[in-house]
This record gives C-alpha cells, sequence and structure tokens, in this order.
C-alpha cells in the first residue's frame, strides 16, 4: 500500500472514532458513515465541498447525490473522469437537515482536510461553494480572503501551501446549478480553467 494510502487511512480511522464530534450521535443514531473522501491519491485536481448531505452519509461517498451528477458532469465537461480526481468535503458528517456546517463543526473537522491537502499535494484545489472558498483562502493567508465568491468565482489565484505553490480557482457550489439555471451556465464556464492543470500523460 502507498505512503498516501497508508496516510489517508489513518484519517479515516480517526474521523470513524471521532466521538467529541457534535455530530458523532447523529451519525450513530442514524446508521450513517463519515465521508472521507475519494478519488486518485495523486490528483492534481482536488475539489473541496462543505459537507455530506444524506446519500453521501448512507453511502460514505461525497457528491454521490443530485449535485454529485451535476458535479460528474461537470467534470466529464473537462475530458476527465471522478476517478482522476479527488474529491473532499471541509465537515466529514452530515450535519441535521441539510443545515449548513456551523464555525464548531468546521473547526473540528478542517485539520482532517489540511492533512488531505498535504498528503495529496494536488496543483489546484477547487473550492465548491462559499463554505470551503472562504476556509482555503484563509488557510493559505491568501490577499483575496475577505472577497465574495460572486468576484471571484472562475478566477486562478495563487497561494503558497507548505509543499509549494497552489492554485485555488472558486467556483460555486454544484446543488446552485439544480435551482438556478443561469448558474449552472458560469459554472459549467467557469470549469474550463480547470483544463490548464491536466496532466498529459
Ligand atoms: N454537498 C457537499 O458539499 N458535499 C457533498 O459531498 C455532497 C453535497
Amino acid at each position: 500500500m502507498s505512503d498516501r494510502t497508508e496516510q489517508l487511512r489513518q484519517i479515516r480511522d480517526e474521523v470513524l472514532n471521532l466521538t467529541e464530534s457534535p455530530l458523532y450521535s447523529y451519525r450513530k443514531q442514524n446508521g450513517y458513515f463519515p465521508v472521507i473522501g475519494q478519488g486518485n491519491h495523486y490528483a492534481d485536481i482536488m475539489f473541496i465541498g462543505e459537507a455530506p448531505g444524506e446519500n453521501e452519509a448512507k453511502t460514505g461517498v461525497p457528491f454521490c447525490g443530485a449535485s454529485g451528477r451535476v458535479l460528474d458532469e461537470l467534470i466529464a465537461s473537462i475530458g476527465l473522469r471522478r476517478e482522476a480526481v479527488y474529491i473532499t468535503n471541509i465537515v466529514k458528517d452530515r450535519p441535521p437537515a441539510n443545515r449548513d456546517p456551523n464555525k464548531q463543526e468546521i473547526e473540528l473537522y478542517s485539520p482532517f482536510l489540511v492533512r488531505q491537502i498535504n498528503i495529496i499535494q494536488p496543483k489546484v484545489i477547487a473550492t465548491l461553494g462559499r463554505f470551503s472558498m472562504e476556509f482555503i483562502l484563509k488557510l493559505f493567508d491568501m490577499p483575496q480572503k475577505t472577497q465574495k465568491i460572486s468576484q471571484l468565482h472562475g478566477k486562478v489565484l495563487e497561494g503558497q501551501a507548505e509543499f509549494g505553490l497552489i492554485y485555488v480557482v472558486p467556483l460555486f457550489h454544484p446543488a446552485v446549478a439544480l435551482y438556478e439555471r443561469s448558474k449552472r451556465a458560469i459554472l459549467e464556464e467557469d470549469f474550463q480553467v480547470l483544463r490548464q492543470f491536466i496532466s498529459l500523460q
């Protein structure tokens, strides 16, 4: 097993046993799984969403419901399959009733995300939605950290990760494409900027 797989399994085991999480008992009561992440451990492109929804918590697979179908179509539109990228969330357990993740949950779960970033060392992080954008821009202390997603979506921003240069592309959350057709067109256009990060094999 590769070193990366070993380290990611370690994260999975720690999250599985995260009894101090306010979402732990909700997970157990419902027979849910934590959603750690899925994809290529050597991916150039890493997608970061907010938190699992019901379908995700039932299966342990990120973005496997309605917004996941949108994400798959967008990934296909740049000539990739989800196996080629890595997909994860900031918060690894489902918040009740699909509410937004709160500050305490983000603080508790985000260190796992930071470890995942440092293990996978992607060339680019594409944030899905406002929460992950704000978290990542602050993490890398980027000058755009106070700007809004409406100003930053589809832009290629340069940051400095622990392992070196990293690009950040803020994107709208695929769920918005489900209820706002105009946002779907914007997402499709914004996605095309990710093509430059696809390595030719
Ligand atoms: N929304 C997210 O932010 N993440 C998922 O995994 C599914 C829906």
